[in-house]
């Protein structure tokens, strides 16, 4: 069922567009500036597409872009689906199944988390080397589908290896600091209480999210590389609490954004 509800909806997608794009990217919080990113070529809004989740959080649009980036043809989400949202793990990630189907062979994923390695500033690029997924339900519970992917995914390389040392030659030719470490992916919508932070930081989180993880997996499931870098918008770990808004992710993430872009304009061509 699933897997005709993907082609369906790819099918109305291929109608609609030129070229088969190979790169696709999904945008975070306060990241919509990186759809600048793109020669547009089409683009297709959420709501008018068959079976498609609709965003519902501020911050977040919701359309998905086609055209170029320095040449490559790649396929955006201005707009993600949480599952915060009341979204079941199929909706999540029902676009990533869909950018396979189009031919998407690798996946840029961005998000704003935030910090809990204590060498974390606020406005710091990190690169995920890993993820710890605490969401209450996995995007793979239930009868597996082989045409998607296979029962037991392997999961010893989440995170394309060549594609984080490209990543970091990348920012380091342009003189943009990176961090890289391990996203915890956890349901929210709440940010942290002071003794999760804590708990984060000790099972080996350098960063805490409410998304990306289910995307990732279920990516992986279908075979396509991924990537997938933070912006640091709040930090978490301190002797005294903290107070996060969504406000200041939003902020924090605008900032950050430029740089952001530019690392992944480079991959994009240089991959
Ligand atoms: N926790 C969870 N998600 C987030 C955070 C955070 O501190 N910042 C941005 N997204």
């Amino acid at each position: 069922m699933l897997f005709e509800k993907i082609e369906a909806t790819a099918g109305y997608i291929r109608a609609r567009i030129a070229n088969k794009p190979v790169v696709g990217i999904i945008l975070g919080s306060g990241l919509g500036g990186l759809v600048d990113l793109i020669d547009k070529e089409v683009e297709i809004a959420y709501d008018t597409i068959p079976d498609f989740p609709v965003s519902t959080v501020e911050g977040h649009t919701g359309k998905l872009v086609f055209g170029k980036i320095n040449g490559k043809d790649v396929m955006l989400m201005a707009g993600r689906f949480h599952y915060y949202e009341g979204y079941s793990m199929q909706e999540v990630t029902f676009p990533v199944r869909v950018m396979k189907a189009l031919g998407v062979e690798t996946l840029i994923v961005s998000n704003a988390s935030g910090g809990v390695n204590p060498t974390f500033n606020i406005g710091d690029l990190m690169i995920l080397t890993d993820h710890i997924n605490q969401f209450p339900e996995h995007p793979l519970r239930g009868r597996n589908d082989e045409r998607l992917g296979t029962r037991f995914p392997d999961m010893s390389q989440p995170y394309d290896h060549k594609l984080i040392e490209l990543a970091k030659e990348i920012a380091n030719d342009l003189n943009i600091p990176v961090r890289s470490g391990v996203y915890l992916g956890l349901q929210g919508p709440t940010f942290e209480t002071p003794a999760e932070y804590r708990w984060i930081y000790n099972v080996g989180g350098d960063a805490v999210g409410m998304s990306t993880v289910p995307e990732v997996i279920v990516a992986r499931h279908g075979g396509i590389k991924v990537f997938a870098i933070s912006v640091i918008t709040d930090l978490g770990i301190s002797d005294s609490p903290i107070k996060i808004t969504h406000e200041e992710v939003l902020e924090a993430a605008n900032a950050a954004a430029p740089k952001m872009a530019a690392i992944v304009a480079e991959m994009v061509n240089r991959m």
